[in-house]
């Protein structure tokens, strides 16, 4: 078996960003892409709850439950032993009192093994953060495109392009880390907003998502990087595999295989010796 890696902690995350390393960062739902994410040497794996997108086929993140984030956490947890895990507070797990938001980010690391929570917002949301981190829990941020806002924020596009709104969110970020998040996730707001973000943060390490060069490291879907979703994929993914083409090509040649009966051979499947074969038909006759 491969040697594992050292488990990452808040402490080594924090090394890497004193030493001016790149994070790398990950979404990740089901054990084995976790194992492989793991021993790509990922520093952390976010269980976002994109998952209602990438995995179940919804048109939003907001019908998923702590239900289904506990359970592809817990999975995710499995395969990846060493990275960092964060799960993703769902839709209404936190929004309606800091209370709520305490109960489920408990229920999250007691019942999962993540390391750490993240959730959507910015000083409206600094109370549950403090509490949250109050708790023992590392809590992460996520500002700028916050998809369970996508409704009031216009749909799933830039945000902070304008000095006014950049400034809110520059605001909203130093309210998060002086809440205690550990991290912030900029999602698609202009690079040098990103910039000021990472270059005024003290102890919180900036993730980018579509945010440019400037955060402390980088998070992508890892379904868009890997051509797994076919609706469609953003201007902010690169895709690094094509395994979606790959499956669809295996899937193709399945169908073909059987349809033309050269799959199975000998080799892929078991036979029986001549003698019992000759028991059995005196047996059935
Ligand atoms: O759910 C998720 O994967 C996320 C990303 C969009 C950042 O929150």
């Amino acid at each position: 078996m491969a040697e594992q890696r050292k488990k990452v902690t808040l402490a080594s995350l924090f090394k890497k960003v004193a030493e001016g390393k790149p994070i790398t960062w990950l979404t990740c739902y089901d054990y084995p892409t976790a194992y492989f994410q793991d021993q790509a040497g990922i520093d952390m794996i976010l269980v976002g709850d994109s998952l209602g997108m990438t995995m179940l086929g919804y048109d939003s993140t907001l019908p998923v439950t702590m239900d289904d984030m506990v359970r592809h956490t817990a999975a995710v947890r499995r395969g990846a032993p060493t990275a960092w895990v964060i799960g993703d507070m769902p839709y209404m797990s936190y929004q309606p009192s800091v209370e709520t938001a305490v109960r489920n980010a408990g229920r999250f690391m007691a019942e999962t093994g993540c390391d750490a929570i993240k959730l959507e917002g910015g000083a409206e949301m600094a109370d549950r953060i403090h509490a949250i981190v109050n708790c023992g829990i590392p809590a992460c941020g996520h500002l700028g495109l916050t998809p369970q806002s996508a409704s009031a924020l216009g749909g799933f596009r830039l945000q902070g392009k304008s000095a006014l709104q950049a400034k809110k969110i520059i605001d909203d970020a130093k309210a998060l880390e002086e809440a205690g998040a550990y991290a912030i996730l900029l999602e698609l707001v202009p690079d040098r907003v990103c910039k000021l973000i990472t270059e005024r943060a003290k102890g919180c390490i900036i993730m980018s998502l579509g945010s440019g060069l400037d955060a402390h490291g980088q998070l992508l879907i890892y379904h868009d990087a890997f051509g797994l979703y076919p609706r469609f994929k953003p201007r902010m993914a690169k895709v690094f595999g094509n395994a979606g083409k790959v499956i669809q090509e295996g899937l193709a040649a399945y169908v073909k295989e059987v349809t033309e009966k050269t799959f199975p051979q000998p080799e892929n499947y078991f036979g029986m010796p001549d003698e019992e074969y000759e028991e059995l038909l005196n047996l059935l006759k």
